[in-house]
């Protein structure tokens, strides 16, 4: 069956990436973000749209890309920001701008009536009323709908990640394919990086520029060498404790400043992975922060991945926001798989 997927909100293309090596067709990638066309087009090989999503009618879509007789998949990974557990203490969250990003979602499931639609978020948008009412707007609209939250190690991703995936279909029930690892099977970071050189927090691997890291400030490298695989700035020596961490509130912030082990899967990574303050991001034995490419690796980007032009585009910053908010290339094709197999199904039956 030929498929056509749109992607929104795809950034530099993780998900799109997944979805064409599961085997779907992928026509076109819309994100506000130019920045993000070279790598997108690069590795996807399909357009990329510069855009506002809230600007994009559902018949240029349907005009430019969905005219034939086609399997139309509308996919996208909204910004997840506004639903982040952390930002639960933003009180008129309907006042953000980035909340409405799922209603321009909703209005062009609307606009372009697509056989299929997936959406990946954080967990936490599935306790949002927004998500209840986007849910029962795609019943309404005679789609089946399934959604869970998915534990990334359970598809051999080496990552602690959860995520909300979202499935829904007009040809009948639909679900994502069975987990393929269980406790004891879990993808390692040993298993994922360890083979990478060693480099030092700051420097460049002469051999492959993705593989570097923030520099960290004396007392910073002091703090790392003080730390331990899973340990807490409690580990450290009181000359190197923060004043917060000294307060009665401060005792709780345990997941900062922290080492990874080796034997599990690393943490969720999110945009900020390059710096050791801001989460369990310390290498298990160098004294670091994760570099681009382990994070990249650890988002399940294949090595051969392009993620810039030209070497002045290697920006730590910027590439590592591509890949933070990146959904994992294998959690991709996990959903383009189980698209696939319920086309399949639903093929056999027609
Ligand atoms: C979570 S990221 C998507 C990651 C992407 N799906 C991937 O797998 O690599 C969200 C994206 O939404 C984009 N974005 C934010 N506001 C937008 C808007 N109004 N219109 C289009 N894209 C937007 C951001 O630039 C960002 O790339």
């Amino acid at each position: 069956m030929n498929t056509s997927a749109i992607d929104i909100f795809c950034g530099i293309g993780g998900l799109s990436y997944g979805l064409k090596k599961a085997g779907i067709s992928v026509a076109a990638g819309l994100d506000i973000d130019k920045s993000c066309k070279y790598p997108y087009e690069k590795n996807v090989q399909a357009e990329f749209i510069s855009r506002d999503v809230s600007n994009l009618r559902g018949k240029e879509i349907i005009g430019r890309y969905w005219s034939t007789d086609v399997s139309k998949i509308l996919a996208g990974c909204a910004p997840c920001q506004p639903f982040s557990t952390h930002s639960n203490k933003i009180k008129d969250k309907t006042q953000t701008r980035r909340w409405r990003l799922i209603h321009e979602f909703k209005r062009l499931v609307r606009e372009t009536n697509p056989h299929i639609v997936t959406m990946e978020n954080v967990p936490n948008l599935a306790n949002q009323e927004i998500f209840e009412d986007f849910v029962a707007f795609l019943e309404l609209s005679e789609y089946y709908v399934t959604y869970s939250n998915v534990y990334c190690p359970d598809y051999g991703i080496p990552q602690k990640r959860r995520r909300l995936v979202l499935l829904a279909s007009k040809y009948g029930k639909i679900s994502l394919l069975h987990k393929t690892h269980s406790k004891g099977e879990y993808v390692t970071l040993r298993q994922a990086i360890k083979h990478l050189p060693p480099v030092e927090a700051g420097e460049e691997c002469k051999s492959d520029l993705l593989h570097r890291t923030s520099k960290l400030s004396p007392i910073n490298l002091q703090r790392i060498k003080a730390s331990k695989p899973n340990g807490t700035w409690l580990d450290w020596s009181e000359d190197l404790q923060l004043e917060c961490h000294k307060k009665e509130t401060g005792r709780t912030y345990n997941a900062v400043y922290g080492r990874m082990a080796w034997d599990e899967p690393s943490p969720t990574i999110t945009t900020q992975f390059y710096n050791y303050g801001t989460g369990r991001f310390g290498h298990p034995t160098q004294n670091r922060a994760l570099t681009m490419r382990e994070a990249a690796i650890l988002q399940t980007f294949p090595e051969d991945f392009v993620f810039y032009e030209s070497k002045k585009d290697i920006l730590l910053k910027r590439l590592s926001a591509y890949i933070g908010n990146a959904v994992p290339v294998k959690l991709a094709v996990v959903i383009g798989e189980s698209i696939l197999n319920h086309l399949e199904v639903h093929n056999d039956r027609s």
